[in-house]
């Protein structure tokens, strides 16, 4: 699992305790998810290709630089949508496709319902998004179609994992990065995250 980045930073601890608590209302909820999602953001980002430009100060010429590859987010909807204005906010210029899927209740199977993508995912660098990787049956299936349409620089970023989704993750893609904040302990019988926080998408769109 050497591509598997934990991010340790006592804000996300902070922000984690927030979202976890079954107490935390929607706005405190969204806001500490938005901020764990800038420093997701930011390790997902650290080490993006730069080319170099030559640009004027009002004083001089002088060497500057523009990131040298495209960026495209993929959130898995719903809650990957959760994900997405953290990683606009430092590339206003990304492009963002669609992956509709819900877990089946029953199954805890994924079921596609929706894709719309935009050109250029074979050249970019695809970061597909979504809060929780339970059973990986979700990141499974959108990894696995992003591969399909061509891309080959795809990274993986989540709030909580599952060990057991992060282990199915990391041996049928070792070549994907997987940025988390968390790995929680466990899946419960109905394959939700332990401890974890509940259903991300409910607790954000406020649809409990
Ligand atoms: C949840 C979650 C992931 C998936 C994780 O989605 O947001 O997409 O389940 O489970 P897995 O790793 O076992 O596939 P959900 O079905 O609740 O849909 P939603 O995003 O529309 O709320």
């Amino acid at each position: 699992m050497d591509k598997v980045t934990v991010i340790d930073h006592p804000v996300v601890a902070r922000d984690l305790s927030i979202l976890r608590d079954k107490t935390t209302g929607t706005a405190e909820f969204r806001a500490a998810l938005g901020r764990i999602a800038t420093i997701l953001a930011y390790f997902a980002l650290k080490d993006l290709p730069l080319r170099n430009t030559s640009i004027h100060t009002p004083i001089t010429e002088t060497a500057g630089c523009e990131i040298d590859t495209e960026i495209i987010i993929v959130p898995i909807l719903r809650a990957g949508l959760s994900l997405v204005n953290a990683i606009i906010n430092f590339i206003p210029d990304a492009k963002v496709g669609h992956l509709g899927m819900y877990r089946d209740e029953e199954t805890h199977k994924p079921v596609d319902y929706y894709s719309n993508l935009p050109k250029g995912v074979k050249d970019g660098l695809v970061l597909v998004v979504d809060p929780m990787l339970a059973t990986g049956g979700s990141a499974d299936d959108a990894i696995g179609f992003m591969k399909k349409q061509g891309a080959n620089n795809i990274r993986f970023i989540s709030l909580i994992a599952a060990p057991e989704g992060l282990e199915r993750i990391s041996k049928k893609y070792p070549e994907v990065q997987i940025i988390t904040a968390a790995v929680d302990e466990k899946l419960n019988s109905d394959a939700f995250i332990v401890p974890g926080l509940g259903d991300a998408g409910d607790r954000y769109f406020s649809t409990t």
